[in-house]
């Protein structure tokens, strides 16, 4: 049995930390929305035991370490699926550790695929359950779209699905440890807040530049001085070309822009790829193709 699929990656058009957890966690606000950018998953299972995943990247697991071969586990132990050796295949375009939420794509991917190859029809529902069993941004991918995201990022609320627009993603060279950027944070110190209303009520109207406008990520704050000097001079770049807006997604370092004119977009791309490597030119998604 096999089957192929694209595992989409995620943008955050607005990211606020509320507060921190009983458990050390924080909890978060954020509007997320799935992006053309992807990742192809195959999947292939035969006869025999044990789950392993391929990506030919050096540095990412291919065992049970992997964020897409805890999905099947998940998956096989809920359903009491056994008798299979699943081999997963990762062709990775999403860049990793960027804030494109690639490994929570891919785990989601890996879920929806594997529902649809042993028919068992569960439900989007109990999909993002078991996605939050193996990481905080594997529920939004389920299904994708434009999505509020609450608590560590499981309590999901759809929004007025966004006006389509190409976006530019750039990824600068440093590297952001998620939880060093957590420690960073003191909740009672934020100087700037999206404003998640405001957000709203401009997706509801169809209005991408008032969505634009409001786009903001407090992690952007706690970015060490040199850091923050690089997402700036790739947000300035963004802006000098037209984009509506342009901020740092999840926990970066990945800065993207809003494009409301695919001239502008592909402007933007051609003036970012000439200083730094991992540059996309992509587009909103609403609606998980051949989901
Ligand atoms: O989700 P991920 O494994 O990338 O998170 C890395 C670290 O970031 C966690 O171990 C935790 O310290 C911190 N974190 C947090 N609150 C969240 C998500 C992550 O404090 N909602």
């Amino acid at each position: 049995m096999r089957n192929t699929s694209n595992a989409y990656a995620k943008i955050n058009i607005s990211l606020d930390i509320i507060g921190k957890m009983p458990d050390g966690y924080h909890e978060l606000e954020t509007i997320m929305q799935t992006v053309s950018l992807h990742d192809e998953i195959s999947i292939e299972c035969l006869p025999g035991n044990g789950v392993s995943v391929s990506t030919g990247v050096p540095y990412i697991p291919d065992d049970e370490r992997n964020i897409a071969a805890k999905a099947a586990n998940a998956f096989f132990r809920h359903t009491q699926i056994s008798g299979y050796k699943t081999q997963i295949t990762i062709k990775k375009n999403i860049p990793v550790c960027a804030g494109l939420g690639g490994g929570s794509a891919d785990a989601a991917c890996v879920f929806r695929m594997l529902n649809k190859m042993f028919d068992v029809g569960l439900s989007t529902e109990t999909l993002e359950t078991l996605g939050n069993s193996v990481g905080s941004d594997v529920p939004f991918c389920i299904e994708g779209g434009t999505k509020l995201a609450r608590g560590r990022g499981e309590i999901l609320t759809n929004l007025t699905p966004i006006v389509h627009s190409d976006i530019v993603i750039c990824k600068p060279a440093f590297l952001c440890s998620t939880q060093k950027l957590f420690a960073r944070v003191n909740c009672g110190k934020i100087r700037g807040r999206p404003d998640t209303a405001g957000l709203i009520k401009a997706f509801d109207e169809k209005d991408l530049g008032g969505v634009a406008r409001r786009m903001y990520n407090v992690f952007e704050e706690v970015l060490p001085y040199g850091k923050r000097q690089d997402v700036e001079a790739i947000r300035n770049t963004l802006l000098e070309s037209g984009a509506l807006g342009a901020i740092m997604t999840g926990s970066g370092p990945t800065v993207f822009g809003l494009f409301d004119s695919k001239d502008n977009a592909e402007n933007a791309f051609d003036r970012l790829k000439e200083e730094y490597e991992e540059c996309y030119l992509a587009a909103t998604v609403n609606g998980l193709p051949g989901k």
